[in-house]
């Protein structure tokens, strides 16, 4: 908008100004050739009434410089009544009379002879006439060239009048005019900045709150619709589809938590059934055997009694340890976040394990932040068991749990020198049930993921094969 006013205040003056010179031009050109006409019939009715003859030789006596005897019919006087400079030159180009008293004295070439360019060119004219300009100490010259003729219309004579195209006035209404241009134009400028400010300000200002909204959208949380005074239509029209998508997408994640939870009460219920029934069968054909092959009289009965209640025992301990286990995981409680120091809640947990093969370094002897402390110590113990788990038989285990506190972040890692992840098995060590080991239930990892997630942080891996593993947890600073 400002480009636009400056651009046309520009334009306009350039207009401007040619259009005046034009017109300035115009006008001089058509002053200098009535006057020219107005001399020519004074001289046509001066050389009508002379009693000389009309001839280019008595020229000098009947337009004498300081007038005759008639008076009129000087070239001075004629000058006065006309009132600009006169010259007469004759057919060769010099001067045979002048008004300008100056160039009779004035031996200067130029005026007294006429150039045999100018001659030739009010010659070749087809209205024999000639017109040369040129800038004096007064202004810009316009002097023009025509032909006297006698009654046989005969040339014999050529008519000089040397005209001052005063511009002034024009010059003078010019810059007056520019003067009220300039005013208005600049009470425009500084309108047009004020308004495109007042403008962009309004429009940035809504948008950046529609931005702002927008990069706060998420599916996990719930989204404040966007409430502006007097927006205008289009910005109204994109917070009307911004506030009708976070109603949708509020039923959408509704229905989905929904599905959700069913989704994964149906797999757990799946999960303990098929857990439970594992040991179930075993058990059953058992007591079947037992029941047949049982015989009072045997004197051995009391040992087999005792081995098969043992067997029986056990089976149901490992039924009630699966069943606590889902229980775990199903239960986990929301995280308790509060100000606790880690470096603290892990070697406290350490201190359970030999120090010869888990090892602990932390960057800070404190690294205070809010996390739930029972959460915690059961992610460090799943993954120091996992890390032990993993190394091979006839490996010394050397474990390495570490803690850095960043400038935004910290990170826990835990490093050991197992056998590593299996490329075919990476993408599934996080779900629940996933499981490469005899004894392992394949929750402890689906565990600790759900608790980092409680906590804002994010876990990953790093694995060599045959050489080892390192898990990774960030927890961001700004979170917690
Ligand atoms: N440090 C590790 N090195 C190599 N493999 C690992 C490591 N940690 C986990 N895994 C692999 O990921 C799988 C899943 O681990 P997760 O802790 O979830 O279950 P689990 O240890 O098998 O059983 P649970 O922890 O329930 O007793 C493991 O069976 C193992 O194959
Ligand atoms: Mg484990």
């Amino acid at each position: 908008m400002i480009a636009l006013t400056f651009v046309a205040s520009i334009m306009i003056l350039f207009v401007t100004i040619l259009q005046y010179r034009e017109e300035a031009e115009d006008y001089h050109k058509k002053r200098l050739l009535r006057k020219e006409k107005a001399v020519k019939a004074h001289i046509n009715s001066i050389l009508e009434n002379t009693s000389y003859e009309v001839k280019t030789e008595k020229l000098k006596y009947i337009f004498k410089v300081n007038g005759n005897m008639r008076g009129l019919s000087s070239i001075s006087e004629l000058s006065r009544i006309h009132k600009m400079p006169i010259n007469l030159y004759d057919l060769n180009g010099n001067l045979i009379v002048s008004s300008l008293w100056q160039f009779k004295n004035n031996q200067h070439d130029s005026v007294r002879h006429l150039s045999p360019g100018i001659l030739t060119a009010i010659d070749k004219s087809p209205n024999k006439r000639y017109v040369i300009k040129h800038n004096g100490k007064e202004g810009e010259y316009q002097s023009s060239f025509t032909y006297i003729y006698d009654k046989k219309f005969k040339p014999i004579a050529i008519l000089n009048l040397p005209y001052l195209a005063d511009s002034t006035f024009y010059k003078k209404e010019l810059e007056e005019f520019l003067k009220n241009l300039a005013t208005i134009y600049l009470i425009m400028f500084i309108l047009a900045i004020f308004i495109s400010y007042l403008l962009s300000r309004y429009i940035t200002k809504s948008l950046n709150t529609v931005n702002h909204m927008l990069r706060q959208t998420s599916f996990s949380k719930e989204n404040q619709k966007i409430i502006l005074k007097n927006p205008n239509d289009e910005i109204n029209q994109l917070i009307e589809s911004y506030n009708q998508m976070v109603d949708k997408l509020e039923e959408s994640a509704k229905k989905l938590a929904q599905t959700e939870r069913e989704e994964a009460w149906r797999n757990m219920a799946r999960q303990v059934a098929h857990e439970i029934k594992n040991p179930l069968t075993p058990m059953r054909l058992n007591i079947q055997s037992f029941q047949m092959t049982f015989d009072p009289d045997d004197p051995d009965i009391k040992q087999k009694f005792n081995d098969f209640s043992q067997m029986l025992i056990e089976q149901i301990d490992l039924m009630s340890k699966i069943a606590s286990a889902f229980s775990d995981f199903a239960k986990m409680p929301q995280a308790q976040l509060l100000q606790n120091d880690l470096v603290a809640v892990v070697s406290s947990v350490l201190k359970l394990y030999d120090p010869r093969q888990v090892k602990f370094v932390s960057n800070k002897d404190q690294i205070s932040f809010h996390f739930d402390k029972s959460q915690m110590q059961r992610v460090i113990t799943n993954l120091v068991k996992n890390a032990l788990q993993s190394v091979p038989d006839g490996r010394e285990p050397d474990i390495l749990v570490s803690i850095k506190d960043l400038n935004d972040k910290i990170i826990i890692s835990v490093t050991d020198n197992g056998s590593g992840i299996p490329v075919e098995y990476q993408s599934r060590i996080f779900e629940p049930k996933f499981t490469t080991k005899s004894s392992g239930m394949g929750l402890g990892l689906a565990i600790v993921r759900k608790i980092v997630e409680n906590h804002n942080g994010k876990i990953y891996f790093k694995t060599h094969q045959g050489e080892g593993t390192t898990f990774i947890i960030e927890f961001d600073k700004n979170y917690n």
